[in-house]
């Protein structure tokens, strides 16, 4: 007979009702390779999640998943800069907080993100003109076939826009467990996003950052404990400048960011708005209506209808400015990470 299920209701921020064969809370190393090793010798998937801030499950998961609730928050203090030593369970947003309360300042920008300590390194968290890999020191993660735990500094993490070496050649066989953060005592605020540039660079302090950004982010964005959801569906499409040129001449206005690789960014969340697609549904998922990059839960959604929902999302994007957009959630099937670009189209 085999054991019930456990529901991942309350570990998905889209609040979806799935669940997982055997779910464990595992605050060190240890547990977790256990879990790992009990999953391989029954031939089972085996997933670590933080908060489900970036997952879309689409049916049961099979296997068994791991919430990693590794602790601790160590801090050195240097001539030039604080150093942190975070444990991978440690939630972001209190990080942010807990430091600027010390009066430690560089993690401002960044407040409100859901998730985890560890989850951050994963797509390299970024909002307001700052990235995760801006205040990284360095990430180690447990090797799980051999339960080393290896140490990678900032230059060997492959940062990119919501990309990293974690979603890449470290994607499988391992498991963040710390992150280092490095935090200049001189500080300079970030003021370049959103109504940021409204704040004086001469006086403004990163109390002022913090509460500017919590403001913009409430402003628009749904928060998961009353609408499920997982921030910004799609990632912000790069395209080359030649295609960019076109668009911007058939669209005075479209939002657009030149990067320094040469590709342009354009904004998905202007482009969904343009196909007049805010508060459009499918059963119980919708395109929120004051962010339209966001999917959300409405109302008992189903796997299914965000995925519909993001199908007929993407198709629309596509056929008006033939830029097709692909998720920065991870897809996540009953054995394990499916390809959410396949998925959806
Ligand atoms: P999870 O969703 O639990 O996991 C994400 C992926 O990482 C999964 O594939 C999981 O298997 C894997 N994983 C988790 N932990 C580990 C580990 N320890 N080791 C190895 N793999 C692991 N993101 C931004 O970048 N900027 C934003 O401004 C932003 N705003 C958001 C706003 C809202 C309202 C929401 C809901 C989400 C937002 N996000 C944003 C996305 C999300 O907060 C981040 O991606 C976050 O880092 C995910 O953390 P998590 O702990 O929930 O990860
Ligand atoms: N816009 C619209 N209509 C919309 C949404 C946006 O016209 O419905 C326009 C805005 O007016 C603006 C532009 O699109 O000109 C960009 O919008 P916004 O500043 O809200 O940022 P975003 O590109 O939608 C990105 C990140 C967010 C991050 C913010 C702030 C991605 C995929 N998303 O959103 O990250 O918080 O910038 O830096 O890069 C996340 O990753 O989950 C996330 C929320």
């Amino acid at each position: 007979m085999s054991s019930p299920y456990t529901s991942l209701q309350a570990f998905n921020t889209l609040d979806l009702a799935i669940s997982a064969q055997t779910l464990i809370v595992a605050d060190n190393s240890d547990a977790i390779s256990l879990a790992w090793k009990n999953s391989q010798h029954s031939n089972l998937p085996f997933i670590v999640l933080g908060e489900g801030s970036n997952v879309l499950f689409l049916e049961d998961f099979s296997g068994t998943v791991v919430i990693n609730a590794i602790k601790g928050i160590a801090i050195e203090e240097q001539d030039e800069a604080w150093h942190l030593h975070v444990g991978a369970g440690e939630n972001w947003h209190s990080l942010v907080e807990q430091t600027l309360k010390k009066g430690i300042t560089g993690l401002e920008n960044l407040a409100l993100i859901p998730g985890m300590a560890g989850s951050a390194p994963i797509q390299n968290i970024g909002a307001y003109g700052v990235e995760f890999k801006d205040i990284c020191h360095y990430v180690e993660a447990l090797h799980l076939p051999t339960q080393k735990i290896i140490r990678l500094y900032r230059e060997e993490c492959q940062f990119g826009y919501r990309d990293s070496i974690f979603k890449h050649e470290m994607k499988s066989d391992y498991v963040i467990v710390a992150v280092g953060l490095r935090l200049l005592k001189q500080w300079q605020p970030v003021l370049s996003y959103g109504d940021l540039v409204k704040l004086n660079p001469a006086t403004a302090c990163a109390w002022d950052v913090f509460n500017a950004v919590c403001h913009m982010r409430q402003s628009k964005l749904p928060d998961p404990h009353i609408t499920g959801n997982v921030g910004s569906f799609f990632k912000n499409p790069l395209i080359s400048d030649e295609q960019a040129a076109a668009l911007i001449k058939e669209w005075p206005t479209i939002p657009y960011y030149p990067q320094a690789s040469g590709d342009v960014k354009l904004a998905a969340g202007w482009l969904i708005d343009q196909c007049g697609l805010k508060g459009y549904r499918v059963g119980g998922a919708a395109v929120h209506r004051q962010q339209a990059l966001v999917l959300i839960n409405e109302n008992h959604a189903t796997p299914q209808d965000i995925v519909s929902l993001a199908h007929q999302v993407r198709n629309r994007v596509g056929e008006k400015f033939d830029v097709w957009l692909e998720p920065e959630v991870r897809f996540i099937g009953a054995r394990g990470e499916r390809n959410a670009v396949e998925v959806i189209s």
